[in-house]
């Protein structure tokens, strides 16, 4: 079963032709139960106006989605209570503390005090629940919030970048927040443009460029789709110019490592074979399997083959 699919999901901001922008085009992805599915894109691409549409803070102007199977007004509505989202750190009071911010925002939700204690544990605040809200670092504050979504125990947690301006410690604590929510069986649908880390954390990945879909998949099979090999050789130089020209190399760079070279047929003989007629014995051959990194740069920059060169 799966908790989101968008189906052409589009928005347009503004209705004049000339000053229209159309944010998100035609947008189609699943997002099935117990996925850690990350949402990746460059700033504007569209990755916070998809997720207003399905917390329905923003109105699409084409296509739809359903959560839960369910869709339309009502259906949303219902499905929504399964839903927990974290959009921009909420208006949480400065002079109370995070337990008191966290009662009022479970008396609005009608949930008790253990759960609020349980949320205070989850995202490591229990120690600092009865500090004043505003002497909490960035951290704190976004744990915090994470906290809040929590306080209804959503089967779906939708995040817009949950790390977004933490230190490493501060990144490190959100991932082991979303991995302990993973293990539980949540299901998390989070945007951000922290790759490494999306590679470390996301089971899924969809890359939005332009409001447009432009890969998605299983992280393994979005980095690991091509069949590149690293190849090292005594002369880099000649081995680079030889790679250049041969024909089975569909595109080809050069790292510190070596040469990272795209072959069309997979055929490791032919390589070995072809660089040995050019008087070039290579040291070092094997797979190379690219960061998401590499890929996300090259996919948002435009180039067609995730493996034509990378600016380093
Ligand atoms: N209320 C609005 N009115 C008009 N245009 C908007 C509005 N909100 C967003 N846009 C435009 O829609 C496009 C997508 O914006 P959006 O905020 O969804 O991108 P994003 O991927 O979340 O970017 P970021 O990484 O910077 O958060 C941008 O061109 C933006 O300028
Ligand atoms: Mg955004």
């Amino acid at each position: 079963m799966h908790a989101i699919q968008t189906f052409d999901l589009t928005k347009r901001y503004g209705t004049r032709a000339v000053k229209s922008v159309l944010a998100v085009d035609r947008v189609s992805f699943v997002v099935e139960q117990g996925q850690v599915f990350g949402f990746l894109g460059p700033n504007g691409s569209g990755k916070t106006t998809t997720i207003g549409m399905l917390v329905g803070t923003i109105k699409p102007t084409g296509g739809g989605f359903d959560l839960f199977g369910a869709s339309g007004p009502e259906g949303l509505l219902n499905a929504r209570a399964r839903v927990g989202a974290t959009l921009e750190t909420p208006n949480f009071y400065p002079y109370m503390s995070g337990r008191d911010n966290l009662r009022i925002a479970a008396g609005v939700k009608g949930v008790g005090r253990p759960r609020i204690e349980e949320c205070l544990e989850l995202v490591g605040l229990s120690a600092r629940a009865k500090h004043r809200f505003k002497t909490y670092s960035l951290g704190m504050k976004q744990r915090l919030a994470l906290a809040a979504t929590m306080l209804s125990d959503p089967e779906l947690i939708i995040l817009d970048e949950p790390a977004n301006g933490l230190d490493p410690q501060g990144i490190r604590e959100i991932r082991e927040i979303i991995r302990t929510l993973a293990d539980r069986g949540k299901t998390i649908f989070l945007s951000s443009h922290l790759l490494a880390e999306v590679e470390r954390t996301c089971s899924h990945v969809a890359i939005i460029r332009n409001g447009r879909i432009v890969t998605s998949g299983a992280v393994a099979e979005v980095v690991g789709g091509g069949s590149a090999v690293l190849l090292r050789a005594e002369d880099t130089d000649a081995l680079a110019g030889a790679m250049e020209a041969y024909p089975d190399a569909s595109s080809m760079r050069r790292t510190g490592e070596g040469v990272i070279a795209a072959l069309e047929s997979g055929d490791l003989a032919s390589v070995t074979r072809y660089l040995a007629g050019h008087g070039i014995y290579l040291s070092h051959l094997a797979p190379y399997r690219p960061s998401l990194e590499e890929v996300f740069i090259d996919i948002t920059r435009g180039a067609v083959d995730p493996m034509t060169e990378i600016a380093s």
